[in-house]
């Protein structure tokens, strides 16, 4: 039996990323109705999805290991709880079919008892009477289990797919993770202060499906909150798929200052470059955009990474700064965030990053943010030496999402098309400078050339 997934669903189950299903329906492979698609022309559409070989979570672990060069989590399941509650959900959807089948079933047996009770003369009857049989017997032969089902019925189990409103963004909830966490994985800027179940920030209205508290809050809702449905997203989690109205911060103005306490978690030397990563305490994350920057102990840097990637902020010091110094353990004061080098999400366009020496930090967050969002059909990075250090990540980038192309070249003398693109350029002065320069050479409106 054909079974109807949205997009994002129908994506993961086939192991694609949701823009590439897009273009299959855009490209009129795969037909779509209000943005879901049945099972049966999935198969049609992607007849070499293999889900035994190639399990769904294979290609997503890959690109959160290879390329987003991330810690994988240790686990896919979620509490014990929110398992269990996810498993009564089933068994009741199951039952309620079972149910269905059986008066059904019922009723075909009742249908061909009344036909045969019937003066047997009429040889129409007779042959109603010989299909019914024939279908009843069918129906009762045990089909083989239709893989696309059970993967999905998996895949309900290990997580559970949140549409956001007003804004219509869509994202998993996997693991522990709680709502807020799996919002920011995937790129969106959920609204948030603490992250600790204090300051009600992250409050969410539950309009359908069922959430579970997992972490303690403080929080006091009201009682017209209370029974309105509100959550907050930084305790609780989806337990089956949810509809959740909550607040986003959309431009850089929207996201206030903050000073963290950040201990140093890894320094590694890259060349002529260190790179420093810290980590944030668990009650008190960075609230950021990918591509901003924040002060280390009052000097001012570009975040190399994207707020997907959990309590762990990167930098790439030059080796000769003060903050280059720093060892593992240390104790940094983190302030920001500043600046509106950020993505433009909704321009309809394509991004393409070049990026110079140092200036591939926020490019580098901007390319993870960008992966995690999962909405361009393309996105392009050049980077111009020197200083091509974490080259082989790009390179990995490349390998492991069909949509990202690569290329290091000594300057700038040949541009790839930039008929449909946005341009991001960062690096030294001189180098943004001579760039745009460049582009407004080749036509490109100042419009869409952003840089620090
Ligand atoms: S972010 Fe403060 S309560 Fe959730």
């Amino acid at each position: 039996m054909s079974q109807y997934l949205n997009l994002s669903r129908a994506a993961r189950l086939i192991g694609i990323s949701r823009v590439a299903l897009q273009q299959a329906v855009k490209e009129g492979k795969l037909e779509s109705f209000d943005g879901m698609v049945s099972t049966e022309d999935l198969l049609a559409a992607f007849p070499d999805a293999s889900f035994g070989d190639d399990p769904v979570f294979e290609r997503i672990a890959k690109i959160r290991e290879e390329a987003f060069g991330k810690r994988v989590r240790e686990r896919i399941l979620p509490d014990r709880e929110v398992l269990a509650a996810r498993l009564f959900e089933q068994s009741v959807e199951l039952a309620d079919y079972r149910r269905h089948l059986e008066r059904y079933h019922a009723i075909v047996v009742n249908a061909l008892a009344k036909l045969k009770a019937l003066s047997g003369s009429r040889s129409e009857i007779d042959d109603l009477a010989k299909w019914l049989n024939h279908e009843l017997e069918a129906a009762l032969v045990t089909e083989a289990p239709d893989q696309l089902d059970a993967m999905e019925g998996y895949l309900r189990i290990v997580s559970a797919h949140v549409l956001l409103q007003p804004s219509g963004r869509e994202f998993f909830v996997e693991g522990k993770d709680t709502l807020l966490e799996a919002a920011l994985r995937a790129g969106i800027a959920f609204n948030y202060g603490c992250s600790g179940g204090n300051c009600g920030l992250c409050k969410a209205r539950v309009v359908s499906g069922q959430t579970r508290q997992v972490r303690h809050h403080d929080y006091g809702f009201s009682e017209a909150e209370k029974s309105m449905g509100y959550v907050l997203a930084c305790s609780h989690t989806a337990v089956t798929d949810v509809v959740i109205e909550a607040l986003e911060a959309g431009r850089p103005e929207d996201i206030p200052r903050q000073t963290i306490e950040t201990k140093v978690r890894a320094v590694e030397m890259l060349g002529n470059i260190v790179k420093l990563s810290l980590q944030t305490p668990r009650s008190s994350r960075l609230r950021f955009i990918a591509g901003q920057c924040v002060t280390l102990d009052g000097t001012e840097y570009p975040i190399a990474s994207c707020p997907c990637d959990d309590r762990n902020l990167e930098f790439h010091i030059p080796l000769e700064d003060a903050v280059a110094g720093l060892k593992k353990g240390d104790a940094v004061s983190v302030q920001g965030p500043f600046g509106g080098f950020v993505l433009r999400e909704d321009s309809g366009r394509q991004p393409l990053f070049i990026a110079s020496g140092t200036g591939f930090a926020p490019v580098k967050s901007l390319v993870e943010h960008a992966m995690a969002l999962d909405v361009f059909s393309s996105i392009g990075l050049l980077r111009i030496a020197p200083e091509l250090y974490l080259s082989n990540l790009c390179r990995s980038w490349e390998a492991a999402l069909d949509n990202f192309s690569y290329a290091e070249v000594a300057d700038l003398a040949l541009l790839p098309d930039l008929l449909d693109r946005d341009v991001y350029v960062a690096g030294p002065a001189d180098f943004v400078a001579e760039t745009r320069r460049r582009l407004l050479e080749e036509g490109l409106p100042e419009s869409r050339i952003f840089s620090p």
